[in-house]
């Protein structure tokens, strides 16, 4: 057995000094990336070409899926609605998310319905998604693995928009490298979008990949991002494409996600949670990639918050969302921030 990544640690009986935040990118990458960059310059191939091609094969490698590589994680989400069709619908979004969430749905034509989370993950919560597909009738929805680890309710919500036809696309904006018994975030739903922004577990600069297991929707996604390409220019898309320095630089890290998972989860294990007992408890075989390290208690000096403010006040639903309300005034985050970055 390889010697834990956990070693390098004091276990802490205090709470632990934070890390300074710095875009994870390691140290020990940056040759082979300016190598690779230098190729590409001279190559005369700057978009869609292999390094494209081998970022979504090392996507579809960490998620056993079709993958679709983006300019951004807004891209990959306009491209799946655009594939359900939500213009003139309903789509059902959490409130306790990043306001892309519920934007990409009205801006793709659809009327948002927020639905509350869990104050345990501070996820989609079951219950509340029923009661409210049951009153609207939506034709899509979102679920958000807020923080890092898979929503807890993602099976039990699945099963139920499976049996009721709702489409069901996770926001994997914070999940990379999360896994509940093996299953990657993306695999739940009918699609899913990863980020690579730069405060992402793994970043690109500016990024997104979308997931799926149903290929008329990665090809629909193929066209989207390029104006129609590929379909006639029936389907209405725009320019989405990712350049091939950022792909290249996609692949790299997609390479050293394991590594910085593997950091968090050791970090997370030994030095935080001693430090922390009222915190995100995952269930039994869940794997969190540790976007965030979330608690219940204020944190001197820590991370802030998530999200301040949830999105149906930004939005200005007048909703009764008391989970959502008790997570925005009661959680806090923890840094966990990957150490080998490059400053
Ligand atoms: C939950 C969530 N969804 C979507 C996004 C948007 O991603 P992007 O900035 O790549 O469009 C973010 C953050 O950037 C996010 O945190």
């Amino acid at each position: 057995m390889s010697k834990p990544v956990a070693q390098a640690f004091d276990t802490a009986a205090e709470r632990p000094a934070h890390l300074p935040f710095s875009v994870a990118f390691d140290a020990r990458d940056e040759e082979a990336l300016l190598a690779v960059w230098r190729d590409i310059l001279r190559s005369n191939r700057w978009s869609d070409g292999d390094h494209t091609r081998a970022f979504e094969a090392a996507w579809t490698a960490q998620t056993g899926l079709e993958a679709v590589a983006f300019n951004n994680w807004a891209g990959g989400a306009l491209a799946a609605l655009d594939f359900v069709g939500v213009a003139g619908e309903k789509v059902l979004s959490p409130s306790n998310t990043f306001l892309a969430t519920p934007r990409s749905a009205q801006t793709s034509g659809a009327s948002i319905v927020f639905y509350d989370c869990n104050r345990e993950d501070l996820c989609g919560s079951f219950d509340d998604f029923v009661a409210t597909a049951e009153r609207h009738r939506p034709k899509a929805a979102w679920i958000v693995h807020v923080g890092g680890h898979i929503a807890f309710d993602i099976e039990r919500i699945a099963a139920y928009c499976r049996e009721k036809g709702i489409w069901l696309i996770e926001d994997c904006a914070h999940a990379h490298g999360a896994n509940w018994n093996g299953r990657a975030a993306g695999s739940f739903g009918d699609a899913g979008i990863y980020s690579f922004y730069p405060t992402k577990t793994i970043s690109t600069g500016e990024g997104g990949m979308l997931v799926t297991a149903n290929p008329d929707l990665a090809r629909h996604a193929c066209s989207y991002r390029d104006y129609g390409r590929g379909s006639g220019y029936r389907i209405e898309g725009m320019n989405h494409r990712i350049d091939e320095f950022t792909a290249a630089m996609g692949v790299i890290q997609t390479r050293r996600l394991a590594d910085i998972v593997a950091w968090k989860q050791a970090y997370a294990r030994d030095v935080l949670d001693p430090a922390y007992p009222n915190r995100v408890r995952l269930p039994e075989g869940m794997e969190s990639g540790f976007y965030k390290y979330i608690v219940f208690d204020p944190v001197e000096g820590g991370a802030g918050k998530v999200y301040e403010l949830p999105c149906h006040r930004i939005f200005k639903h007048s909703v009764d969302l008391a989970n959502t309300d008790w997570v925005a005034e009661n959680h806090w985050c923890v840094p966990i921030h990957y150490p080998r970055a490059m400053s």
